[in-house]
């Protein structure tokens, strides 16, 4: 990549304010608190739209500029001297699982807003632009597919092809997108894809590592591969007192049974495989009923794409036999093979960390990210902090404010040596 870190580079570090930062992650976590501390803010939402006017104006108040993309992605720039050069992007997302915590996304996003306050309170001009972004629904807690603002931008899927999902609350995507695209009519629209220098996502690890180590980051290396499929189980319904159990078609069971065997499929013992039914459904969902009907969500990753490959050619059959006799289908809702960062640059991060104090090591995602279709437009790569017990997508998710600001100051120095300083 050809910068090396620069003492300038470094200065842009030690400016970035822990303080301001850690205001910052307490009053977003407002917006959609919860009364157990945690966050619920869904992608779209009245309390992801009041989000974004809140921080469009934290950041116009900072002198920077907010512009909107036609898929509601949240761009935040502050100038570089050449402003036909293509940006470096930090950010990440704001939107939250339904019972998440303060950090998933929002610290992403705001440690990017205080890397471009550090640049400005250490007097530093970078050549590049620096954009901050806050992609539109990464968690797909509302609408099932993940990652849409960065799947538009990154080209990988396109906007139309998402304007019909339908939330878990029964709204249409491209209603919810409408509505907030028209809550800030004034915002300049930036085109759907444009180039970039790199790609840089601060992110809690959300898992037990760092804390384990006492390290304050680590220079993530990649993304293992994530297959996520919605199933129905189609049944007959009867009365629960009446209907012999021989030649019952209970949907429920049936999804029981492909649940067991899937069970078995993902069984590894290296513990490598993750596999997840995060949503389960019956229907009508009355006690003295046989379920006509069953709906169930599949989460599994890898690192390998092979075995990726391997397990997901073994679903279909499988889950129709184990269902029979009631009938199964499946679709398909996210696809992510996995990433490898480039070298250089999980090497620059670490570079910057060692260079501020916080020397760092390397470790893999479990968790994916929208660096994973960043990826796809120009080279990407991330940085973890700890987090309390390894505790994410919980109400409970903490990480101590001494670590979002080492994430934040290796942030800073990471974007001012690629923007160029
Ligand atoms: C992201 O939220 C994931 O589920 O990995
Ligand atoms: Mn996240
Ligand atoms: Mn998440």
């Amino acid at each position: 990549m050809g910068e090396n870190l620069s003492a300038t580079a470094k200065r842009a570090g030690e400016a970035v304010d822990g303080e301001r930062l850690w205001q910052n992650l307490m009053h977003l976590a407002e917006f959609g608190a919860r009364p157990d501390g945690g966050v619920e803010r869904h992608a779209l939402s009245g309390a992801d739209i009041a989000a974004r006017t809140w921080l469009i104006g934290e950041a116009e108040r900072r002198g920077f500029s907010a512009s909107v993309d036609d898929i509601a992605n949240l761009w935040i720039r502050r100038k570089g001297a050449d402003e036909g050069a293509e940006p470096v992007i930090v950010g990440s997302h704001i939107d939250s699982q339904p019972a998440g915590g303060k950090f998933d996304g929002a610290l992403g996003v705001l440690a990017g807003l205080e890397v471009l306050t550090a640049l400005d309170v250490a007097g530093i001009a970078t050549r590049r632009p620096i954009d901050v972004v806050a992609w539109t629904n990464e968690e797909g807690g509302r609408f099932d597919r993940s990652c849409t603002g960065s799947s538009v931008w990154s080209g990988a899927m396109a906007l139309e092809d998402f304007l019909g999902d339908i939330g878990a609350d029964g709204v249409r995507l491209g209603d919810a997108l409408r509505l907030t695209l028209d809550a800030t009519p004034d915002l300049p629209r930036r085109p759907r894809r444009f180039p970039a220098r790199a790609y840089v996502e601060l992110h809690i690890e959300q898992g037990p590592v760092l804390e384990a180590e006492n390290l304050d980051v680590a220079a993530v290396t990649g993304i293992q591969g994530v297959r996520w499929l919605n199933v129905e189980v189609a049944g007959t319904a009867g009365h629960a007192g009446t209907t012999p159990m021989t030649g019952r078609r209970d949907a429920l069971q049936g999804a029981h049974r492909a649940i067991a065997a899937l069970n078995g499929l993902m069984a590894d013992p290296q513990d490598r495989v993750r596999f997840t039914v995060g949503r389960f459904n019956a229907f009508p969902n009355s006690p003295n009923t046989i379920p006509e009907r069953a709906v169930f969500t599949i989460d599994f990753r890898h690192p390998d794409k092979s075995l990726l490959d391997h397990h997901s050619e073994r679903l279909r059959p499988l889950i129709e036999a184990a269902a029979a006799p009631c009938a199964a289908s499946l679709t398909p809702t996210l696809f992510m093979d996995p990433i490898v960062f480039p070298e250089d640059l999980v090497a620059k991060i670490e570079e910057a960390a060692q260079a501020l104090g916080h020397p760092a090591r390397r470790l893999a995602s479990g968790a994916f990210h929208d660096a994973l279709y960043a990826a796809r437009v120009c080279p990407a790569a991330m940085i973890f902090v700890p987090c309390r017990a390894g505790l994410s997508h919980h109400p409970e998710e903490w990480t101590e404010p001494r670590h979002a600001r080492a994430g934040a100051r290796v942030l800073a120095a990471t974007a001012a040596m690629l923007a160029g300083v």
